[in-house]
């Protein structure tokens, strides 16, 4: 079975144990500050350049607990429209910024930087307004020489999406001015002793690759799991629950991780994922090139039927493959974000986590009836 998410035991096993994380970011920026989750990370950054009653501008293709950190600051978020390709619908940009833009935002989805990036960047600085570059999908992607998250005044990466750890992320304070105005709360750091939600994990982990062996057992369970928790928390429930340090469990990891290794890892899936789809009709790869340096989260693929895919998919034993993102609801139920809620009903992701075998994704290609 081809599990979801990165396995904190097969990383147990990994040899040979490099330099870590830090070490490769550092090459790229001087201004690291570890934080339990990208949400915390912005709100802390944002924290002393902005003032409440000012506004900020979010791409609309967003998770809907992302505007969390923004409303916690006292501001007011507006979104904006994207292109089919996910690049900032730059006329829709500049219709929405006034003279109480505190900050824009982009993203670099899954991993790719943001496209017409250079153009939103010369808005914000027309506008005069901060810069965020929003990177929690990609903490290892390097763009032609530059670190993403690097980009803006401001930017964020999550490492929990890319490691086996219970929580983690960065601040970059990539501006001198902003970096000196930045206050870090009690929230930012590593906490200094292994805490119950620690022991949780490595609990969940090895449940999660025992059940990863057994495909029916695993489909129970997950039914179960998602009966129990239906209508869920809600958005800032979420977020204040993230409120809080990396986890000590967490640096050990990220300190221990193998940063080319992994690159690499997950780059080879990506391409086999590529074979098996560039054939197939009724599916678009959505980024047909995969420039070096990029470290993708994972391979995103767009269907007007996503549900047949997800069962085909399903059936050949992929797990974690999901429509994304669960978009917020002031988002969904507008008219004006139609090519934002095709695109969140129609993107389909697929894992290429290092810990998959590239084999095992071939094998789901002679399988997959698509
Ligand atoms: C684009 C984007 N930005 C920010 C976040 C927030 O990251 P975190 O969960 O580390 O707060 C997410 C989370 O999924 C995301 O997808």
């Amino acid at each position: 079975m081809i599990s979801k998410s990165p396995s904190l035991f097969a990383w147990s096993l990994s040899e040979p144990r490099p330099a870590g994380i830090e070490s490769f970011l550092e090459r790229y920026t001087a201004s690291v500050t570890f934080y339990g989750s990208s949400k915390t990370a912005l709100r802390d950054g944002l924290a002393g350049l902005v003032d409440p009653g000012e506004n900020v501008l979010l791409p609309a293709y967003l998770p809907d607990a992302v505007v969390e950190p923004f409303h916690d600051l006292g501001l007011e978020a507006r979104y904006y429209r994207l292109e089919e390709t996910l690049a900032p619908d730059l006329v829709d940009v500049e219709r929405r910024l006034d003279d109480e833009t505190a900050a824009v935002m982009s993203v670099n989805y899954f991993g790719f930087p943001q496209p017409s990036l250079r153009e939103f960047s010369a808005l914000a600085d027309e506008f005069d307004c901060y810069h965020i570059d929003d990177n929690a999908h990609a903490p290892l992607s390097v763009d032609n020489g530059t670190l993403l998250g690097t980009r803006g005044d401001i930017g964020v990466t999550s490492l929990w999406k890319l490691l086996p750890i219970p929580n983690g992320a960065i601040l970059y304070c990539n501006d001198d001015a902003v970096a000196e105005s930045f206050e870090p709360s009690s929230l930012a750091g590593i906490h200094d002793q292994f805490r119950l939600d620690d022991y949780r994990f490595i609990c969940k982990s090895l449940v999660a690759d025992l059940l990863d062996r057994n495909a029916t057992i695993r489909r129970s369970v997950d039914d179960f799991v998602a009966g129990q928790s239906a209508g869920g928390s809600d958005p800032r429930a979420r977020y204040e629950s993230g409120k809080r340090p990396m986890s000590k469990l967490s640096a050990y990891v990220v300190d221990d991780a193998d940063p080319r290794s992994i690159r690499v890892a997950r780059r080879t899936n990506y391409r086999a994922w590529q074979r098996i789809f560039e054939t197939r009709s009724g599916v678009d790869v959505l980024y047909e090139s995969l420039p070096e340096g990029i470290c993708p989260q994972v391979f995103p693929v767009r269907t007007p039927t996503p549900q047949p895919l997800l069962a085909a998919l399903e059936d050949c034993g992929v797990g974690g493959a999901h429509t994304w993102p669960r978009l917020p609801s002031t988002v969904r139920e507008n008219s004006t974000y139609d090519v934002t809620t095709r695109l969140a009903r129609e993107i389909v992701v697929l894992p290429v986590h290092q810990h998959i075998e590239p084999s095992s994704i071939d094998a789901v290609g002679e399988r997959l009836e698509w």
